[in-house]
């Protein structure tokens, strides 16, 4: 059984994708342990605990400097020890010794076809305003592995979703999400954990 931390940051849909795959079954031989967010106030803390899974806040704000929160936040998960980590929405950037404590175990998704719109400042909203600000007609989301870099490390998968005449932001954030993001980090923690990644 894979065991799985979810860090997020706000709303939390795509954990609740997650948690919804797993209860139908669609997601097998995974299980969510805790979920972390760096943000008391996010609705995907409550995602978690309406569904029994622990939610817990660890907040940069809460610490003297970033360096001491990279600390407290690498120990924690050391601690846990989970298979898998996923970043759901998560906008705190992961410090250099998580990743190097959990090699190829940690997995993001991203709201483009990266390496298209993503990189430092491409985050939530942001990311589907440049995207229409450059006129694109196809974008996506990916997910990917992390890495030391912002959204470089190697991709696990994408999927397409046509921009319409007249989208806004908000408008095309829900498409993606709804036509890939939602369907496409399910898919990939099971294929992780069924051994076929
Ligand atoms: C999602 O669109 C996710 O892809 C994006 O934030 C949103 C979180 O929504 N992540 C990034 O932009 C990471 N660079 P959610 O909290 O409803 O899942």
């Amino acid at each position: 059984m894979l065991k799985i931390v979810v860090c997020v940051s706000g709303g939390g849909t795509n954990l609740q994708a997650i948690i919804d795959s797993i209860e139908a079954g669609k997601v097998t031989n995974a299980e969510i342990m805790a979920v972390i967010s760096n943000n008391a106030d996010a609705k995907a803390l409550d995602r978690a605990r309406n569904h029994g899974i622990e939610g817990i806040c660890l907040s940069p704000k809460d610490y003297e400097t970033r360096d001491a929160f990279n600390e407290a936040f690498t120990t924690t998960m050391v601690a846990m020890n989970p298979d898998l980590i996923v970043l759901a929405g998560f906008l705190v950037k992961i410090p250099e010794a998580m990743v190097a404590a959990f090699p190829g175990k940690i997995i993001n998704i991203h709201p483009s076809l990266i390496p298209s719109f993503c990189g430092v400042g491409y985050y939530g909203l942001k990311v589907h305003e440049k995207a229409l600000a450059r006129g694109v007609k196809v974008t996506g989301a990916t997910v990917h592995y992390v890495d030391g870099g912002m959204d470089t490390g190697p991709i696990i998968a994408q999927k397409a979703v046509y921009v319409q005449p007249g989208d806004t932001p908000e408008v095309l954030q829900r498409r993606v999400m709804e036509e890939a993001e939602w369907i496409l980090l399910p898919q990939a923690i099971d294929d992780i954990a069924n051994g076929r990644i």
